[in-house]
């Protein structure tokens, strides 16, 4: 069984070892540690957390577009871990997860990747 070391930064770094094959949420919650979650199918976006070092494959998600990808989102629910990883976890690590879609629209590169276009317009 391949492990990885997970460690959560926004809790006192605590350190778990986990199955690089089962969901991180699965696997973190069943050592004891409280995460929020809703469907456990990477739709509803509660479980995400904030990759701070490290890797994962979240390609099952449907929640998070790609701005949320690339500020370090995982989706706990659905994520293996392919590295040691280091994590903020909770509704603390959603300081970037949301904004104000009238204040501050997504950019058309910033959607979800099936509707996303090139970040810039090569023609132009
Ligand atoms: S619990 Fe819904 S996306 Fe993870």
């Amino acid at each position: 069984m391949s492990m990885h070391s997970i460690t959560l930064r926004n809790r006192d770094n605590t350190t778990y070892q986990v199955d690089a094959k089962k969901p991180l949420l699965e696997s973190l919650r069943a050592q004891g540690v409280d995460l929020p979650y809703g469907c456990k199918y990477g739709g509803c976006i509660t479980c995400a957390a904030k990759l701070i070092e490290g890797d994962v494959n979240q390609k099952a998600q449907v929640a998070l577009n790609n701005r949320q990808i690339n500020e370090g989102y995982v989706i706990l629910c659905v994520a293996r871990p392919v590295a040691d990883c280091t994590f903020d976890i909770g509704v603390e690590s959603h300081d970037r997860l949301y904004r104000n879609p009238f204040l501050d629209p997504l950019k058309p590169h910033e959607l979800k990747a099936d509707i996303a276009s090139p970040a810039e317009d090569p023609v132009k």
